[in-house]
């Protein structure tokens, strides 16, 4: 149990996207920060390293990411955070994190990825640590990607939903807050400051990128194979909403 201000914070998955911002924030507040990773010797699918990774943190972030397809991703998440919560509980870790996705709990039926999401969100919640995990929305990094994969004969078809992309530096600084402050034992929600539709965000990526094509929406269009309802990927009301607008951080301003 936390009884006081964390000094020490382990990073699980400290060489990805967010797990790099993470350590550049807490480093920088003065925090005694271990990257762990497999980078760095530790594995959760095995568990080696981790012991020695969580040894006297208050705190642990999880923000590793599955590698694998879809299909075997449940299994990776099962695994990797049976072995982070068993290893949390064991050495004493007195605050767990995990960032998960806005959705997951509407999405789980149809991905095995998803279900693994909310796999480690139980790991966390059911370890006996003080826990808070973090749903954000997709980060602005995957609006031209996605965008991308809805382009077929040079049409972008757009599936008819909303989406609420965030920038991941400011979940990032929302992580580090969360982390360093009371456990919550709750699920928080952060989204990007706009909901748009797919069509949407697809024009302001290809504006951004000089393209002119076709955008239109198509109600049998999904989102990674994912179909999905018009709100199933936004927050609700009670979400802490980010400030840069997508349009904005593709033009870096
Ligand atoms: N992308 C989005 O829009 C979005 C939105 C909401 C939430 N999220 C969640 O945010 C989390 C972080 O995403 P990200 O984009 O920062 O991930 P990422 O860039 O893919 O990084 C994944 C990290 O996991 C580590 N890792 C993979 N397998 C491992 C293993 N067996 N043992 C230890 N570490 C392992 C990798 O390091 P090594 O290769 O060195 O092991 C890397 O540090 C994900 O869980 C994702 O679900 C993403």
């Amino acid at each position: 149990m936390l009884t006081s201000t964390p000094q020490k914070v382990t990073v699980v998955g400290a060489t990805g996207l967010i797990g790099r911002q993470l350590l550049t924030l807490l480093s920088g507040r003065g925090l005694d920060v271990t990257a762990a990773s497999r980078a760095s010797g530790v594995d959760l699918l095995t568990g080696d390293g981790l012991d020695d990774a969580l040894a006297g943190a208050d705190v642990v972030i999880d923000v590793i990411n599955s590698t694998t397809p879809d299909d075997s991703a449940e299994a990776f998440f099962e695994h990797t955070s049976a072995h982070l919560s068993a290893a949390a509980a064991r050495t004493g870790v007195g605050h767990y994190v995990v960032l998960s996705i806005v959705g997951a709990d509407r999405m789980a039926a149809q991905s095995g990825y998803i279900r693994g999401k909310l796999a480690q969100e139980a790991a966390a919640e059911n370890s006996g640590v003080p826990w808070t995990v973090l749903r954000a929305t997709q980060f602005h990094e995957l609006a031209a990607p996605i965008t991308e994969s809805l382009i077929t004969d040079d049409v972008v078809r757009a599936p008819v939903a909303l989406i609420q992309t965030v920038d991941s530096a400011e979940v990032t600084t929302i992580l580090a807050r969360i982390a360093v402050g009371p456990p919550l034992n709750a699920i928080h929600h952060v989204g990007g400051p706009q909901k748009m539709s797919f069509a949407d965000m697809a024009r302001t990526v290809l504006r951004h990128q000089g393209r002119t094509l076709d955008v239109i929406d198509d109600p049998s269009a999904t989102y990674s194979g994912l179909s999905i309802d018009f709100t199933t990927l936004v927050t609700d009301d009670d979400a802490e909403l980010g400030t840069t607008r997508l349009e904005d951080w593709l033009t870096g301003r």
